[in-house]
């Protein structure tokens, strides 16, 4: 073949499959963004909000890179309207936001703040006036810091009591225009890096017993809020957690690994999202656990299985490459070399397959019919040149590998419904700071300007051709 009939032939090939045969989502899937009240409010004074155990956290000095605090954030409180276009622009059809529990009850608990959920109603307003639906997640871990300071947070049931009594009250007055909540975002973010690492707030290093029952509380705050939501909300209201669970990936794909994957997958989420949908803890978590097992009653486990709608999966990265193995459990995980690649964030691993596995697993284990991806991003080292582009072309390879494992799950079937990208724009990456940035809109946190990146045009290609591009 000659050069040119070579040259020739490559043109033809590269003009793009018809639509229809194209690696497509199912139709009327619901493409979204993701972003959390303290990540981009700001106006943490404003209407009475209450101070976060967040709030505290990121103003002590050494907690924060470059010590960064969310006092202002990316002024959203005050921008929203401008935000809720840069979605219009990209035509997503859903928004994950999350209410900040200290502006809806500044102590906790006790009355609510007459002021508390205006902001909110000032938001959704927007938001369906751009023919955007809402859903709103209640924690995403800015806990009032009264709670903290009077009996411990999350390590006393009475916050778990105090969040479904908020849980209720939102519910009960946002349920005209919010269809869908999700109850706790990410608990073993929380739990563990806020309670047992102490990096992120309240900053504790609680011992293996307190922890579990921070875990538990957690739990049953959950299964508290589920019961709340349904007797306060309207009829048809929808609920769920929004859950990172530890996706474990078939080293191989083999059906003994691939079995072994799913117990692991079981096993490994039993604090959280299995025992929300088993009603019970496992027999290998409880014996791991042994002396410093939570206390519980069977009814606190029926309560934390109350029946959900659908679950929320926020999806970055597989915890483990998983292979069967002859041993009491029934699976090995395998070490990850030095050399596994990594996003700008160090512990963001890049295993697109997880995308594929962690909903096929959670629909096959616990018969799920309903599922959202209610995170997934990537941060990035982006660099605007001299025009203020930022050509953030590894953003784009992130993404359109997960993507392409979340069309392969879709078109076998799994049920996954909807798809929020993290994030909207840049905002604060907790313990990071400003440092790490993950938006499909650069924020220029001294101007608040906001710019598309190359991957908001990808992602908008995406909306529109509802296929991976
Ligand atoms: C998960 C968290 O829910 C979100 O708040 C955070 O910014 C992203 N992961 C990225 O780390």
């Amino acid at each position: 073949m000659s050069a040119e009939s070579g040259l020739a032939n490559a043109s033809k090939e590269n003009s793009l499959p018809n639509r229809s045969l194209r690696p497509g989502f199912p139709s009327g899937f619901l493409w979204g963004t993701a972003t959390s009240a303290y990540q981009i409010e700001g106006a943490v004074n404003e209407d009475e909000r209450g101070p976060s155990i967040w709030d505290r956290h990121a103003h002590k000095i050494g907690n924060i890179l470059n010590n960064g605090n969310a006092d202002v954030a990316n002024d959203h409180f005050h921008l929203y309207k401008d935000d809720v276009q840069l979605m219009k622009a990209l035509g997503a059809k859903a928004y994950r936001f999350s209410i900040a529990w200290p502006r809806v009850f500044p102590a906790g608990a006790g009355a609510p703040n007459p002021k508390g959920l205006d902001f909110y109603d000032r938001l959704l307003d927007e938001l369906l006036a751009s023919g955007i639906e809402p859903f709103a997640t209640l924690y995403h871990w800015d806990l009032p810091l009264a709670l903290q300071d009077r009996h411990g947070g999350w390590l006393s049931r009475e916050t778990s009591e105090a969040f479904a009594h908020y849980a209720g009250h939102v519910a009960k007055r946002l349920s005209d225009r919010v269809k869908h909540f999700f109850t706790i975002n990410e608990c073993s973010r929380f739990v563990n890096l806020g309670h047992g690492h102490g990096s992120d707030a309240p900053g504790l290093k609680l011992s293996r017993a307190e922890l579990n029952q921070v875990r538990h509380n957690v739990a049953l705050g959950h299964g508290l809020a589920v019961r709340s939501i349904r007797t306060q909300g309207r009829a048809g209201t929808r609920v769920g957690p929004a859950e990172n669970i530890v996706t474990c990936v078939p080293a191989i794909e083999t059906p003994a690994n691939i079995r072994a994957a799913e117990i692991a997958t079981r096993e490994l989420n039993a604090g959280y999202l299995t025992v929300m949908l088993e009603g019970k803890y496992t027999d290998a978590f409880l014996a791991d656990a042994g002396k410093d097992a939570p206390q519980f009653t069977a009814e606190d486990l029926d309560i934390i299985s109350s029946p959900i709608d659908f679950v929320g999966l926020n999806v970055y990265m597989p915890e483990h490459y998983v292979v069967a193995a002859d041993n009491a459990q029934g699976f090995a995980p395998l070490p990850f070399p030095d050399s596994f690649p990594h996003m700008d964030s160090a512990w963001l691993k890049i295993g697109p397959e997880a995308m594929y596995w962690g909903p096929r697993h959670v629909a096959k284990l616990w018969d799920v019919k309903s599922i959202y991806i209610t995170e997934n991003g990537t941060s990035a080292a982006d660099q605007p040149d001299t025009a203020g582009n930022v050509y953030d072309v590894d953003r784009i390879m992130y993404l359109r590998n997960y993507l392409t494992q979340l069309q392969r799950a879709t078109s076998e079937g799994v049920p996954v419904l909807g798809y929020f990208l993290w994030s909207l724009m840049d905002n604060f990456e907790w313990t990071d700071g400003f440092e790490k940035r993950f938006g499909l809109y650069r924020v220029d946190f001294n101007t608040q300007r906001r710019t598309p990146k190359l991957s908001a045009s990808f992602y908008r290609e995406i909306i529109a051709q509802n296929a991976v591009v």
